[in-house]
């Protein structure tokens, strides 16, 4: 083996994992953030929390955010409440995100779709 191939085996590849890792959680976060801007903030807000649920910053308001997918999955989803369900991608997105611990950034407010 060259010692060019064997540097990039045993030590650029190693470090290419935790640096693309960070970047997919990152990019799972901002994916949920979208989705809950979305559809949910504009009913689970710090000022106005249906079902005294909130999920506009960290720490989410509810017992558990695997509630979160118990609301919106299935063939009778109940959340967004009184619209269409969720898109498939969008609850493939909040599922990734809940897998990785449902975060949000620290002093990050999210918004509704008419506060922009
Ligand atoms: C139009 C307002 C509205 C929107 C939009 C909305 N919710 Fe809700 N949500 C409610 C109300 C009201 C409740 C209280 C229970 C009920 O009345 O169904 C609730 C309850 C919940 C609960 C508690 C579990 C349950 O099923 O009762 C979860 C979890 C939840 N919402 C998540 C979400 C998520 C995630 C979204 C976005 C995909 C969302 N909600 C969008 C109004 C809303």
């Amino acid at each position: 083996m060259s010692n060019s191939l064997r540097f990039l085996i045993y030590f650029i590849f190693p470090l290419s994992v935790p640096l693309t890792g960070f970047a997919d959680e990152s990019e799972v976060v901002e994916d949920a953030i979208f989705v809950l801007e979305q559809n949910c903030i504009v009913c689970h807000n710090a000022e106005d929390a249906k079902g005294e649920i909130t999920l506009d910053r960290d720490p989410l308001g509810l017992d558990d955010p695997s509630l979160i997918l118990e609301a919106i999955e299935g063939s009778d989803p109940k959340m967004p409440k009184d619209t269409d369900p969720l898109l498939d991608e969008e609850i493939a997105a909040l599922k990734k995100w809940i897998a990785a611990g449902a975060k949000i950034p620290k002093g990050r407010i999210l918004k509704k779709p008419d506060d922009e």
